[in-house]
C-alpha cells in the first residue's frame, strides 16, 4: 500500500469516528494520531506548503494539469486555493492534489460566499435588518448547499465588523452598529454554513467551514476609508466590537480571518495579542488563522520590516495560513535554518491547517465537496429562490409612509422612473462572486409579473446614476454596469417628467449601484448622487404622489428626502430575487416589518452617530438640541435621522409598559422583563421588540442605553401579545477596565419598544 492510500485508510476510520464522538473525545484522538502520523512523513517544505494559499492563477481556466500551480500542487507547495468555480475544475485539480503529489494531502478550495451563492440573499447589512435569526441561519444554510456541492468546503463568511462609519464601504458585508444583535447573526450564520449541531458540525454534505472576518477592528477605519489606521481601547474593543467575533467562534467557526488594519499599532496579522492572548487564550479558538489577500505583503508597506522580517513575526504571532502573499512559502524554512523561529511554530500551524481538512472530511474522501447531482437540484432552485424572496421583503425597510401612499393598489398607472428600476446585473449587491447577474430579478422584472395587466407600467430612466463619468465608471464594476445613456441630462429629465404626468403615481428607484459599496468603495458624500436627487426633485415638484425605493448599501443621509418624498422604502440590494421582494412589499402582498441596524445620520459632520454612544459630563438637557457649553452642533442637532431599531410597518404596534418579575436581583440572579405588545392597525404585521439596558452607575462610563434583547412577533390586526426577555448577569454585565467582565450593583433601566429612541422603562436594581 503506497502511503497516500494508507493515510486514506486511517483517514476512513477516524472520520467515522469523528462523526459519532464528541469534542475533546475519541474523535479528537483519533484525529491527533492521524495527524501526527501524516506529520512525521512530511518534509519541512511539505509543511510550509499547507500554509500557502496562492490564488487560483492559470488553474482558473481549466487547464490544471499543464499549469505552474498544477506543477506546485504536485510538489505539495500549496494547502488551498480560492475563488474557483466549479466542481468539475475542483475535482481535477483536488486529484492533482490526492493523485499526484507525494503525500496525497488535499486540498481546501475556499471561497467568497458571503450572502448567498448563486442564489443571492440581501447583502448582509439588509440581510441584518430583517432581525430575524431563522431566516439569516437558512440564508447561510442555502449557500452552504449550494457552493459545497460545487467544490468549495471553506467561505471567507460571517464577515462581522461593527462599523460606526456609514462612510466606509464595507459596513454593507456587516451587520451594522450593535454588537448585540452582531453577535447573534453571527453564531447564527456559522450554524447555517457548519451545522447547528456543535458536536456534528462539518460532518453532514450540504455543510462548509466558515471563517470569521476580520479579526479585528477593520470597521472602525478612520474616517470610513478602507485599509485606514485603527486605534481605540482594549475596554472598547472588548465592550463595543469584539463580541461578535467571540460568538461566532463560540458557534465553533472553523477558522478567522485576519483585518488589513493595524491594532494598537501592529498589524493584525502580525499582532500577537489578538492572536494568541485574546482569540485562542481568552476564547478557547482551536481553528486556524489565515490572513487577508496579501495581508503578510502589506505590513511591508505598514512599515514594519521587509518580506522575511513580516513573514517570520506574522507565524510567531500564530498566523498559519497565508493568503496571496507567499512570505510563509518564502521565509519559513530559511528562518528555521537560522534559528530565527522555532519547528515547532511551523508544526504548529500546519497542524491546525491538517485538523481543518481532516475536519471537513477531506482524508475521508477528498471529493466529497464535489457532488453533481446536487449542483443539478439544488443550485439555484425554486424553493431556494423561493426562500430569497421572502428573506429580501424582511429585510425592506419602511422609511416614511406618509397618508399611507404604500401599499400601492393593483391598478391604474404607476410611472417606475430611475437608473436602478431596470438593472439585473446590481441587484445581487456587493460580494456575490458567484451570482447569477442575467437571472436577478430587476424591479421593472417584478412589477411587470406582480401587476399582470392590472396596472399600466410606464418606464423611464431618468438620469444616469451619476453625472460626472468617471466617477460613474469606479462605482459600476464587475460586470455591475448601467449602460451610460447618451442623451443629456436634460433629455432625460424632460422624458421622466413626460413619462409621469400620464401616471397617477411615481416609483422612483434609485440610489448607490451595487459596486459603490463593498470593498475600497468608501464615499465622503453619502448622499444621493447628484442627477439623481435633481430627478427625484423634479418628480416631487410635479406634484404626483411619489414612492422612492432606495438601493443603498451604507445609510445615506436623506434629509431632503424625508422632508418631501411621502414615501420611502430601503431595499439594500435584496439578491437573486430583489424584483419580487420589492413588488411583493410595493403592492401589499407582503406588509415591510425591517428595523434600521445603523442609524443614518442627518449629514456627514455628524458621522460617527450611533445609539449606543456615552453620556459624556456635558450631556444635552432631555428635549434640547442646542446648549451653550454642553455636547453638541452649532448648526445640527446630535439626533440621527432615522434612529438604530426604527422601522414602519403597514400596520402600528402599541406597547404596554415595561413589567419586571422583580424589581430587584442579586448580581447572580435572573429576572424576566415583559411588556404587552399591540397590533392597533387593520392588518396583520410583524414587530421587531427590542429591550435595551442601560447600567445608570458603573466604575467605568457606560452607554446611555445597550440592546440587549429583541424578538420578532406576527400579530393579526387587533391582536396583543406579552413579549418576554430574560435579564441576567450577563446581559448587566461589562468589561471593566482590567478587562474583567463584572455586574456592578446598582440601578438599572430597562427600556422595552421599537426602537432603539424608546422612552418607557422600569428600574431592575442589583444587589
Ligand atoms: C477581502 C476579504 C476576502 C478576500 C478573499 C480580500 O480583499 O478583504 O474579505 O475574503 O479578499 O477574496
Amino acid at each position: 500500500m503506497d502511503f497516500r492510500k494508507f493515510i486514506f485508510a486511517c483517514a476512513a476510520v477516524a472520520f467515522t469516528a469523528a462523526c459519532t464522538s464528541v469534542p475533546g473525545g475519541n474523535a479528537d484522538r483519533e484525529m491527533d494520531r492521524f495527524i501526527s502520523g501524516l506529520m512525521d512523513r512530511m518534509t519541512v517544505e511539505e509543511k510550509i506548503g499547507q500554509l500557502n494559499l496562492p490564488t487560483a492563477g492559470e488553474i482558473t481556466t481549466g487547464e490544471a494539469r499543464s499549469s505552474t500551480d498544477a506543477d506546485r500542487i504536485r510538489r505539495g507547495e500549496i494547502g488551498g486555493l480560492f475563488n474557483i468555480k466549479g466542481y468539475e475544475k475542483i475535482r481535477e485539480i483536488q486529484r492533482i492534489a490526492v493523485e499526484e503529489s507525494r503525500l496525497g494531502i488535499p486540498l481546501l478550495f475556499g471561497m467568497d460566499v458571503v450572502h448567498g451563492y448563486e442564489t443571492v440573499f440581501p447583502i448582509p447589512l439588509g440581510l441584518s435588518c430583517s432581525w430575524d435569526m431563522d431566516a439569516v441561519e437558512e440564508s447561510a444554510r442555502i449557500a452552504a448547499a449550494e457552493a459545497s456541492a460545487d467544490g468549495i468546503c471553506w467561505t471567507y463568511s460571517p464577515m462581522v465588523d461593527i462599523s460606526r462609519d456609514p462612510r466606509w464601504g464595507r459596513i454593507a458585508e456587516g451587520s451594522g452598529e450593535d454588537p448585540f444583535l452582531g453577535s447573534a447573526i453571527a453564531a447564527a450564520m456559522v450554524r447555517g454554513y457548519q451545522g447547528s449541531d456543535r458536536e456534528s458540525q462539518l460532518t453532514e454534505p450540504g455543510q462548509m467551514m466558515a471563517c470569521v472576518k476580520h479579526f479585528a477592528l477593520y470597521g472602525a477605519s478612520e474616517a470610513g476609508r478602507d485599509y485606514n489606521t485603527v486605534d481605540m481601547s482594549r475596554q472598547r474593543m472588548f465592550n463595543e466590537y469584539f463580541e461578535p467575533y467571540k460568538a461566532a467562534v463560540d458557534a465553533g467557526a472553523g477558522s478567522v480571518m485576519m483585518s488589513f488594519n493595524e491594532v494598537e499599532g501592529i498589524p493584525a496579522t502580525a499582532n500577537k495579542w489578538l492572536m494568541q492572548d485574546v482569540l485562542r487564550d481568552r476564547w478557547g479558538f482551536d481553528g486556524f488563522v489565515v490572513s487577508d489577500y496579501t495581508g503578510v505583503m502589506e505590513m511591508v508597506a505598514h512599515g514594519i520590516g521587509d518580506m522575511e522580517t513580516v513573514s517570520l513575526r506574522a507565524i510567531e504571532a500564530g498566523l498559519d495560513m497565508d493568503m496571496v502573499s507567499e512570505g510563509l512559502f518564502k521565509y519559513v524554512g530559511k528562518g528555521i535554518e537560522e534559528g530565527k523561529i522555532s519547528m515547532d511554530v511551523l508544526d504548529n500551524a500546519c497542524r491546525r491547517i491538517l485538523e481543518a481538512k481532516y475536519r471537513l472530511g477531506l482524508f475521508d474522501d477528498p471529493y466529497r465537496f464535489c457532488r453533481p447531482e446536487d449542483v443539478e437540484n439544488l443550485v439555484f432552485c425554486d424553493s431556494h429562490r423561493a426562500a430569497a424572496r421572502r428573506i429580501a421583503a424582511e429585510s425592506f425597510v419602511l422609511l416614511k409612509n406618509e397618508n399611507s401612499v404604500l401599499p400601492l393598489r393593483k391598478g391604474g398607472t404607476v410611472a417606475v422612473i430611475g437608473p436602478l428600476a431596470d438593472t439585473r446585473s446590481n441587484m445581487a449587491g456587493t460580494w456575490s462572486v458567484a451570482a447569477r447577474l442575467d437571472s436577478c430579478v430587476s424591479v421593472m422584472d417584478g412589477l411587470k409579473e406582480c401587476v399582470g395587466d392590472k396596472v399600466r407600467l410606464l418606464y423611464a430612466k431618468g438620469s444616469n446614476l451619476i453625472g460626472d463619468r468617471e466617477y460613474e465608471e469606479r462605482a459600476t464594476m464587475f460586470g455591475r454596469t448601467i449602460p451610460r445613456d447618451g442623451r443629456s441630462d436634460a433629455q432625460l429629465l424632460s422624458e421622466a417628467l413626460a413619462t409621469a404626468a400620464r401616471a397617477d403615481v411615481v416609483v422612483a428607484v434609485l440610489g448607490e449601484a451595487s459596486e459603490m459599496s463593498g470593498e475600497c468603495s468608501s464615499r465622503s458624500d453619502i448622499g444621493l448622487p447628484d442627477v439623481q436627487r435633481k430627478l427625484l426633485k423634479a418628480l416631487v415638484a410635479t406634484g404626483k404622489p411619489v414612492v422612492l425605493v432606495l438601493f443603498n448599501g451604507r445609510p445615506l443621509t436623506l434629509c431632503w428626502e424625508d422632508e418631501n418624498v411621502p414615501a420611502i422604502l430601503d431595499v439594500w440590494f435584496g439578491g437573486s430575487e430583489t424584483g419580487h421582494a420589492v413588488a411583493d412589499v410595493l403592492f401589499g402582498d407582503v406588509n415591510p416589518c425591517g428595523k434600521l441596524t445603523m442609524s443614518f445620520p442627518k449629514n456627514v459632520g455628524q458621522i460617527p452617530v450611533y445609539y449606543a454612544h456615552k453620556n459624556t459630563g456635558r450631556p444635552l438637557d432631555k428635549g434640547k438640541w442646542f446648549q451653550k457649553f454642553r455636547s453638541n452642533y452649532l448648526d445640527v442637532d446630535n439626533d440621527p435621522l432615522y434612529p438604530f431599531g426604527y422601522g414602519l410597518s403597514y400596520t402600528s404596534f402599541e406597547y404596554g409598559d415595561v413589567v419586571l418579575s422583580s424589581a430587584e436581583m442579586s448580581s447572580d440572579g435572573q429576572v424576566t422583563a415583559s411588556v404587552e405588545v399591540r397590533n392597533t392597525g387593520s392588518r396583520k404585521g410583524k414587530e421587531i421588540v427590542q429591550m435595551y439596558i442601560r447600567d445608570m452607575v458603573a466604575s467605568s462610563t457606560r452607554p446611555v442605553r445597550e440592546l440587549k434583547g429583541f424578538r420578532k412577533v406576527e400579530l393579526d390586526a387587533g391582536e396583543s401579545c406579552t413579549v418576554e426577555f430574560p435579564v441576567d448577569a450577563d446581559l448587566l454585565g461589562f468589561y471593566n477596565h482590567d478587562l474583567e467582565k463584572v455586574v456592578e450593583p446598582g440601578e438599572f433601566r430597562i427600556f422595552i419598544g421599537g426602537s432603539s429612541t424608546v422612552s418607557d422603562y422600569a428600574v431592575l436594581t442589583v444587589k
